[in-house]
């Protein structure tokens, strides 16, 4: 009878074990928080440099944790790139924060799996209470919510996505886009370019996708928009409007285009994936009262 494999014992480290690289790492990550300031934010690397130094050949064997902390070392110190550095101003990433950075250790040390509510109910009700909070912040109405995704592609994806079930119906799931009419997506010409990939990914085309005139502030014109959805022969399926455009900040006239797009039956999609952190901040908020419906939010 074949006989089980031996158990693995290599991932399986003791709490000392774990206590030893987790304090080295520890140690690793206060010499970056104090040497920041110092380092250089970058310097010009080839792969041809980079490569050799951190893709190390895969061990046999298990590295020696002096070795695997002199791996991180170098790939800490020579070969990043340091975002929280306070003269990195290029592109719009984030530093990272002490808290996230330290709570990240316990999740993933933790790896809770939020595909069911037992496999995960402390993370599960984080997310639960952390998109609710966040949906009240925006002034959505009571019983709005929402799901942490990875980032701002997919969660523009897959707001998309609700906006093409809707329009097209949920037999689109089955049946696919082929034997429906075009749909159009509306958004301003500084909309990032994961509007385009996403009408790629759900089938629609990245033709799909309508470029909306803007003003001299470079935000969505709302008379622009009104213009092309009344003479379009594409049905309207979403409008995009972006708070916070990646070039510039430029923040879409919000109400002025859910209006037009309630008036043309079009789904009403905001990027908020660079602007949207103001609603957390008492003086960036807009004064306005929160909507209402639902409807007056949503579509
Ligand atoms: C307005 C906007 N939308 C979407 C994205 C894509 O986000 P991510 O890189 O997290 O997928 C970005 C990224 O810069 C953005 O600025």
């Amino acid at each position: 009878m074949a006989q089980p494999p031996a158990p693995v014992t290599d991932l399986a480290w003791s709490p000392q074990q774990a206590e030893d690289l987790g304090t080295r790492v520890l140690d690793l990550w206060t010499e970056l928080l104090e040497r920041l300031p110092s380092l250089r934010v970058t310097r010009e690397r080839t792969p041809a440099e980079v490569a050799p130094a951190v893709a190390l050949p895969v061990p046999e064997e298990p590295m020696a944790v002096e070795d695997l902390v002199g791996h991180l070392r170098e790939l800490t110190f020579e070969q990043s790139l340091h975002m929280g550095h306070p003269a990195f101003f290029a592109y719009i990433c984030g530093a990272g924060t002490v808290p996230g950075a330290a709570t990240e250790l316990l999740a993933a040390g933790l790896n809770p799996c939020l595909g069911g509510y037992r496999l995960g109910p402390g993370a599960n009700e984080i997310e639960l209470h952390l998109t609710r909070w966040l949906a009240a912040r925006f002034g959505l109405p009571e019983g709005a919510g929402g799901m942490i995704m990875t980032g701002g592609a997919m969660a523009n994806f897959v707001g998309l996505k609700c906006a093409r079930d809707q329009r097209l119906g949920l037999d689109v799931r089955e049946d696919g886009v082929r034997g429906h009419p075009p749909v159009g997506i509306y958004a301003s010409e500084g909309a990032h370019a994961v509007i385009t990939r996403a009408a790629d990914i759900l089938g629609l085309g990245r033709a799909a996708v309508r470029p909306v005139p803007v003003d001299e502030e470079l935000r969505m014109r709302p008379d622009a928009l009104a213009e092309m959805l009344e003479h379009e022969d594409a049905q309207p399926m979403a409008v995009v409007a972006t708070a916070g455009t990646t070039a510039t900040g430029a923040i879409d006239p919000l109400p002025a285009l859910a209006e037009v797009s309630a008036a043309h039956g079009a789904w009403f999609h905001v990027d908020a994936a660079y602007g949207g952190a103001a609603v957390l901040a008492d003086d960036l908020r807009s004064p306005r009262p929160a909507p209402t419906s639902r409807a007056a939010s949503s579509r």
